[in-house]
């Protein structure tokens, strides 16, 4: 099939990319040029794994292009998807400008019959506003006789494993009112969905939904977790055996329940902030929603205050080491990342902070630059805990976990560890001689 992307952001990169793989020829459109120009280039925005070489070798057997020419991509094509951003306004709700210029630009553009799809994530009711935009654009070109169809396809891909994500699907929901338009999406899908049963076809408010319900839903078992972590550190307990205690049951499962400094990215925190947003607008509270960004909020400073704690509130003159930048492993995403809150307050406390992560260094230096921070961004984390009197470690990459405890030891000036993601056995960093804090494990 032939496919126009709207959007080279990380869902319309890595969707693009892996429709290319399967065969189709798509076409990836942004109105940044700089970004059209450096992907020509071999240029990579962003750090996926197996995302470039994909990229690469897609655009060399003429399956994938990246260009600003519109009208042109959708001359040919029978699927456009919409792939733009929805960043978040100041009260919270989901900024639909780019969507809505998009379908504009389409209603600008489109002579022939079209499927436009919503993959960005958008509150219920804009597939809608997608469908009247186009239609008021054709109707002001007196081409309101030309036939399109409008679906929502939201995307659950993961950062840092994107493209498996993509290419091995829980589920592919698909969102439209027409029974040959789920003929089509589920031909596009097919050699993704390995069997039948995966693609889940439905209406496109519900589909719409979904996509919020899914983020919610695994935002608050993040956001539960973390308030068991607290009664753990009250009143004893362990909340990584709770985990393994409750992960478990079948009907609970074990992915999500990780406690740690709250989430972060570009995802959970915007989307919870809509949901709450779109009960507001319509008069009824999302209780649960505001719960859990409530004790998501809390948590980062529930880290912070430990730190303080347990430094009597003091690091004057003292260095303190920070392992881990980007808002998870596997990703070099500084959006709405704990350590930006939990930096400036150890900053407040006095500290002299030295900074590493494997992939997010330039990305972090752009949004901790913007505060006007005096700090040493290391080249490697040995560097950057050199003579260091804590260690307080916020993202969770393998290469922290598999640290030589003994050598980390001897280059600390003091060593003290506080570890926001309970990444070490607690007996076995007593052992090593360490103080040892972390997350709802009592120590
Ligand atoms: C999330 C969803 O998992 C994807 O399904 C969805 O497609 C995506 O948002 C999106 O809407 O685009 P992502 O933001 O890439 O994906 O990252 P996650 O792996 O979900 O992690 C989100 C945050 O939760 C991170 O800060 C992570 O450290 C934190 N987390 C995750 C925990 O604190 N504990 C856990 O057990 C799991």
């Amino acid at each position: 099939m032939k496919i126009c992307m709207i959007g080279v952001g990380y869902v319309g990169l890595v969707t693009g990319t892996c429709f290319a793989d399967k065969g189709n020829i798509v076409c990836c459109i942004d109105t940044d040029q700089e970004k059209i120009k450096a992907l020509n280039s071999g240029i990579i925005p962003i750090y996926e794994p197996g995302l470039k070489d994909m990229i690469l070798d897609n655009k060399q057997n003429g399956r994938l292009e990246f260009s600003s020419d519109l009208r042109n991509s959708i001359a040919d094509s029978l699927l456009c998807f919409i792939t733009v951003g929805t960043p978040p306004n100041k009260d919270g709700s989901a900024d639909l400008s780019y969507v809505l210029n998009a379908a504009r630009e389409i209603g600008k553009c489109m002579d022939n019959y079209l499927i436009v799809v919503t993959k960005s994530t958008v509150p219920v009711g804009t597939t809608d506003a997608v469908r009247d935009m186009i239609n008021s654009e054709l109707k002001a070109r007196g081409k309101e006789k030309l036939t399109f169809d409008v679906a929502s396809n939201p995307e659950f891909l993961k950062e840092g494993t994107a493209v498996a994500d993509f290419m091995c699907p829980d589920r592919i929901v698909i969102g439209c009112d027409k029974g040959p338009i789920a003929v089509c999406m589920r031909e596009l899908y097919k050699p993704f969905a390995h069997s039948e049963n995966k693609i889940i076809t439905m209406d496109i408010k519900s589909a719409e939904i979904t996509k919020y319900a899914a983020n919610a839903m695994l935002a608050t078992r993040i956001s539960f977790m973390n308030e068991m972590a607290q009664l753990c550190d009250k009143l004893g307990g362990d909340i990584e055996n709770i985990r393994r205690g409750i992960g478990t049951d079948m009907r609970i499962g074990s992915q999500f329940l990780c406690a740690g400094v709250g989430y972060g990215g570009s995802c959970f925190p915007k989307d919870v902030n809509e949901l709450i947003h779109t009960g507001q607008k319509n008069g009824f509270e999302m209780a649960i929603a505001s719960a859990v960004h409530k004790v998501n909020e809390g948590q980062k400073k529930y880290f912070v205050d430990m730190i303080k704690k347990k430094l009597s509130d003091n690091l004057q003159g003292k260095k303190i080491a920070v392992w881990g930048l980007a808002f998870k492993a596997q990703t070099d995403d500084m959006r709405e990342a704990p350590s930006l809150m939990i930096i400036e307050e150890l900053l407040k406390m006095g500290g002299q902070i030295a900074v590493y992560d494997p992939e997010a260094m330039e990305q972090a230096k752009q949004a901790l630059k913007k505060e006007n921070h005096k700090i040493e961004y290391a080249n490697d984390m040995m560097r950057a805990v050199a003579h260091a009197d804590v260690l307080v470690l916020i993202t969770d990459w393998q290469e922290f976990r598999e640290v030589d405890l003994d050598q980390l030891k001897k280059v600390m000036r003091q060593p003290v560890i506080f570890d926001g993601r309970n990444q070490f056995d607690p007996l076995e960093m007593v052992k090593h001689g360490f103080r040892y804090y972390c997350i709802g494990r009592n120590c």
